[in-house]
C-alpha cells in the first residue's frame, strides 16, 4: 500500500519513512525542501535499501498538489508532516507561520477529497494545550491559548481537520507531539536544524561538538524544582512507530470515530538541566552553558498523559532519556565525520 508523507525529509518525517518501509508500505515523499536536505533520501535507502519516491514540491500552491495527487492515484493514506515547527521563531515571524501551514492543509485536505484519499494522520503538538490547568495533560483537557504562533496554528489545524470531517468522509487522527529528540540507531539519520538550532537538542549536541561556544538556558526562575522549564521528551523512533499505529488503526478501520487525537510522549517530565545532565552523563563530556532570559513563547512545564495512545493505538514509548541523549550525541559525531 503506497502512503504519501507529506514533509517525508524532514526530521520526524524520514525516521517515519524508515519505520513504514520496514513495515512494507511503499511511501512517496512530499517536500519542498525549505527545512530538510535531499541526501537524507540517501541515509533512507541505505538503512531500509528501499529508496522512496521523492516529488519535490510545495503544498502552498494547490496547482503543484494538485499534479502531485494526479501523479500518485493509488496513494491509501496521508501523514501530513510538512509545517514550520520552531515556537521560538514563529513568535518573531507569525505570517510565514500561518501561511507555509495552513495553506499547506487546507490545499491537502482539497486534493485527497478530489481524490477520494480519506486516511490522514496529522503532526500536531502538545503546543495546542497552552500551560495546561493540570498535569499530565490529557486529551480531553481544554486547549488554552497558545503561547506562540506555531501553536495556534497547529490548534487552527486541528480545527480545520474537525470540519472537514464533518462535512466528508473523511478519517483523521491527530497526533500531539510532545519533544521528539534522538536519532535513528544507525546515526545516518537525525534532527539536522539549518543554522542556529531553535532546539534543546541539537543545540547542546552541537556546542558539545564545538560547533557552538556554549548553550544558553533560558531561564532558570521559574516555579520548578531546579527552576528550569520542564517537558516530554520523546525518542523520534518511538514517536515514529505511533505514525504506524495510527494509519493502521483507520486502514484496518479499528479507529471508534472519524476523528481521533492522541498525546505522543513518555508521560514523564525532565528539566532543561536534566537533558544537560543526562547529556554529560552519556557522552562523558562536559557542556559549557550560561543561564539566560526567558525565552517569549516558553510554557513553564507540560508532560503526557499516554494511556489513550497505549489503549487504542497499543503504542508505548520504549527509550529513556539516556537512550534519546546518546543517540543524539552519536548523530551529531557522524555528521563531524562527515564535515571532516
Ligand atoms: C525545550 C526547552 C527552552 C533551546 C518543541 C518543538 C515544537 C513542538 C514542541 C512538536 C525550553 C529550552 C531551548 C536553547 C534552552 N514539538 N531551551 N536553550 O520549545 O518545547 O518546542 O517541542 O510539535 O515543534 O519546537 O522545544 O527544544 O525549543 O525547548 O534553554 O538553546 O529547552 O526554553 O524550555 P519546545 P525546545
Amino acid at each position: 500500500m503506497k502512503i504519501l508523507l507529506t514533509g517525508g525529509t524532514g526530521y520526524i518525517g524520514a525516521h517515519t519513512v524508515v519505520e513504514l518501509q520496514q513495515s512494507g508500505f511503499e511511501v512517496v515523499i512530499a517536500d519542498n525542501l525549505s527545512n530538510s536536505f535531499a541526501d537524507v533520501l540517501d541515509a533512507i535507502e541505505f538503512i531500509t535499501h528501499i529508496r522512496p519516491v521523492f516529488e519535490q514540491m510545495d503544498l502552498t500552491f494547490a496547482d503543484q498538489t494538485k499534479t502531485l495527487f494526479q501523479r500518485h492515484r493509488d496513494i491509501v493514506g496521508v501523514i501530513h508532516f510538512a509545517a514550520f515547527k520552531a515556537v521560538g521563531e514563529s513568535t518573531q515571524l507569525p505570517l510565514k507561520y500561518y501561511h507555509n501551514n495552513l495553506f499547506s492543509l487546507v490545499n491537502l485536505l482539497n486534493s485527497m477529497k478530489e481524490f477520494g484519499i480519506n486516511k490522514l494522520v496529522f503532526s500536531s503538538s502538545c503546543t495546542v494545550y497552552g500551560q495546561p490547568d493540570s498535569l499530565p495533560v490529557d486529551e480531553n483537557a481544554p486547549l488554552q491559548k497558545a503561547l506562540s504562533p506555531y501553536g495556534t496554528t497547529k490548534q487552527i489545524a486541528e480545527q480545520i481537520i474537525w470540519d472537514t470531517i464533518q462535512t466528508s468522509n473523511l478519517n483523521a487522527v491527530s497526533l500531539r507531539y510532545f519533544n521528539p529528540i534522538g536519532a535513528h540507531e544507525s546515526a545516518r539519520i537525525g534532527e539536522l536544524p539549518i543554522g542556529v538550532p531553535n532546539c534543546l537538542v541539537p543545540y547542546i549536541t552541537q556546542t558539545a561538538i564545538g560547533k557552538r561556544p556554549y548553550l544558553n538556558i533560558f531561564g532558570n526562575d521559574y516555579n520548578t524544582p531546579d527552576g528550569t522549564c520542564i517537558r516530554d521528551y520523546i525518542h523520534v523512533v518511538d514517536l515514529a512507530k505511533a505514525h504506524l499505529s495510527a494509519l493502521s488503526l483507520m486502514l484496518d478501520k479499528n479507529n471508534a470515530k472519524n476523528y481521533e487525537v492522541f498525546n505522543l510522549g513518555t508521560g514523564h517530565g525532565y528539566s532543561v538541566l536534566e537533558v544537560v545532565n543526562s547529556f554529560e552523563r552519556v557522552s562523558g563530556v562536559k557542556l559549557n552553558y550560561k543561564i539566560a532570559d526567558r525565552r517569549p513563547g516558553d510554557v513553564e512545564q507540560i508532560w503526557a498523559s499516554t494511556s489513550l495512545a497505549n489503549k487504542i493505538l497499543g503504542w508505548k514509548a520504549e527509550k529513556n532519556l539516556d537512550d534519546m541523549m546518546l543517540s543524539a550525541w552519536n548523530w551529531e559525531k557522524k555528521l563531524a565525520e562527515k564535515i571532516n
